[in-house]
């Protein structure tokens, strides 16, 4: 199934098999993996495994696993997801996403959650968009502020990272506010 949203500098699409070295090349730096969910060391075999849920999600429309991709260079450099897709009521989402370290502060993951975000507010239809930050990782709450996103909650230890638990701060931005 071919999925794109294409933006300025970069595309957004469906990933494959063939994705998954460019994927765990990326991925796996500690620097990446510091605040998210993924695994660490990552290895191929978790991008093999991850890319069949990917497609899966797509296929079911209930999560959109988007591979971030320079226009002039088809390899994956990043993730980026809408999850948690509530379709029926036209509710919520949220959103994550990383970014291969090499790319930081090119602003290509505003680009990106821009797109993203487009689609949940206009072709999905949603009322709001979602995100959880783990406390440190102020870059990404700054990047969601910048883009809108309202802190609405604190989370107190709400998820273990590297056997700690952390807090976490949960922001939200709704479609009336959302300035393309
Ligand atoms: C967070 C992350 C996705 C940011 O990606 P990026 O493409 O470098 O972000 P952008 O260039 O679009 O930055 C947008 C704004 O966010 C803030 N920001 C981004 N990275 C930052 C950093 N390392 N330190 C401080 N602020 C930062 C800045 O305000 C920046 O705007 P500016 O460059 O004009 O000052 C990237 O650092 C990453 O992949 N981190 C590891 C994974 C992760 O933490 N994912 C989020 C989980 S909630």
């Amino acid at each position: 199934m071919k999925f794109e949203i294409k933006g300025k500098r970069i595309i957004l699409r469906n990933i494959g098999k063939c994705d998954a070295n460019s994927i765990y090349k990326h991925a796996n730096d500690k620097k990446v993996f510091r605040y998210t969910t993924l695994p660490y060391p990552y290895t191929k075999k978790d991008a093999l495994e991850f890319i069949p849920i990917a497609q899966k999600g797509l296929r079911e429309q209930t999560d959109y696993e988007l591979g971030i991709a320079m226009k002039d260079e088809d390899s994956i450099i990043g993730m980026i997801a809408l999850k948690h897709i509530d379709r029926e009521n036209k509710l919520s989402a949220e959103i994550g996403y990383w970014l291969g370290v090499k790319y930081w502060r090119q602003g290509i993951t505003s680009e990106a959650a821009g797109l993203m975000l487009d689609f949940a507010f206009y072709d999905l239809n949603l009322n709001k968009v979602f995100a959880k930050v783990m406390e440190p990782n102020q870059a990404s709450v700054k990047l969601l502020q910048k883009l809108g996103f309202k802190k609405e909650g604190f989370l107190r230890k709400h998820e273990k990272r590297n056997g700690v638990w952390m807090n976490v701060i949960y922001l939200g931005l709704l479609k009336k506010e959302y300035k393309k």
